[in-house]
């Protein structure tokens, strides 16, 4: 919970790069179905950067997405967090790429990583420092290329993600208002569930990792989607809670979107009725870190979110991690 000044998101934007990857594509790729993916995963087509992009193009997109919409100048961000699993790099941090492409001059940045659930994790840290009165806005950005570190020869895995960003300004808001709940998780002892595993300081690339394909995402879907059912009504539990509210309180759950199947057990659980939950994985697949700023922002767009509505993200990932936020709009 936030112990001092109200926090509230001010504007929010998105960007997905042009390619489209069709589930019937994907079947001249690897043995799999159009109807295996869709009753499985609920995906229908994933969004692909087109070669030379990378994670900071995107991020540099709903950014500027963002500030447009908020009607601020780059001059004007306090700090930026870019929440990502597939940096450009392992360091530079993204958010310095970014911050040097806005020309957001006066603006720190730092990156942060923590699988799917980054988006969260940075929305809670951007809002220490408004509420603290430390910073005036934060720019929250979730931004992933995961399809440069998919292996796309793996039906188990090569289905699931898509490249996109999502970003959110903090801004000091009205007693009442913003960000008014926290939920944060995390179970290191089931790490080795969702990694990728070579490329860093416990497993240097060699020849061998590259020909073994250890510098692509390897997952149990089966276990991690066990823990991301029962974790789902852990996350969103606790944040209802911790605001005095009940599912029936909640006027729109934006989910991270890794598996339809997912989010229909969670709303099953709770009774949250289809109008109330926002759902666009058939169009993007699984975007990790940036799949709930930009569910966020086309419930936006689509005028699903109206003032004093209480909205619920929620994200689990690699870490094991989790996390949810309440805000009232
Ligand atoms: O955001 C990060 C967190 N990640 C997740 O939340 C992912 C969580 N896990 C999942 O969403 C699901 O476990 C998957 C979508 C990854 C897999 O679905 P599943 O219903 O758990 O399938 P499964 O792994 O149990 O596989 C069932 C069958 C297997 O065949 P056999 O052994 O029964 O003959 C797989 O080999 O489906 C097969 N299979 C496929 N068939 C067609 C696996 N992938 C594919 C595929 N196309 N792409």
């Amino acid at each position: 919970m936030l112990k001092g000044r109200p926090v509230r998101i001010e504007a929010v934007g998105a960007y997905v790069p042009p390619v489209i990857l069709s589930n019937y594509d994907l079947e001249k790729m690897v043995d799999t179905s159009d109807e295996w993916i869709v009753e499985r995963t609920g995906i229908r087509e994933r969004h692909l950067v087109l070669p030379g992009m990378a994670t900071s193009d995107l991020a540099v997109n709903a950014a500027r997405s963002c500030l447009e919409s908020a009607g601020i100048g780059p001059d004007e961000i306090d700090l930026i967090i870019v929440a990502s699993a597939s940096p450009d790099y392992a360091f530079p941090a993204t958010a310095c790429l970014v911050q040097n492409e806005l020309s957001a001059r006066s603006s720190a940045a730092f990156d942060m990583e923590i699988g799917c659930t980054g988006f969260i994790y940075a929305l809670a840290t951007g809002a220490q420092f408004v509420s603290s009165g430390m910073y005036d806005r934060v720019l929250v950005i979730g931004a992933e290329t995961l399809s440069r570190l998919t292996n796309w020869k793996d039906r188990n895995t090569c289905v699931l993600f898509g490249d996109g960003a999502g970003a959110a300004l903090l801004s000091p808001g009205e007693q009442g208002e913003g960000i008014v709940g926290i939920h944060l998780g995390a179970d290191g002892s089931q790490a080795d569930l969702l990694k990728l595993p070579a490329g860093f300081s416990r497993l240097p690339a060699t020849h061998d990792t590259v020909d073994e394909g250890l510098h692509y995402i390897h997952m149990d879907g089966k276990a991690v989607f066990k823990f991301a059912v029962n974790i789902m009504d852990v996350a969103i539990s606790k944040v209802l809670s911790q605001v005095g509210k009940e599912p029936k309180d909640i006027d729109l759950l934006i989910p991270h979107q890794a598996n339809k199947r997912i989010i229909d057990s969670a709303c099953q659980r709770f009774g949250i009725p289809k109008e109330k939950v926002m759902v666009n994985i058939h169009k993007y697949g699984n975007t990790s870190s940036a799949s709930v700023p930009i569910a966020l922002y086309e419930a936006i767009q689509e005028g699903r979110i109206r003032k004093g509505n209480l909205v619920i993200l929620v994200a689990f990932g690699a870490g094991l991690s989790w996390g949810s936020i309440a805000v009232v709009w």
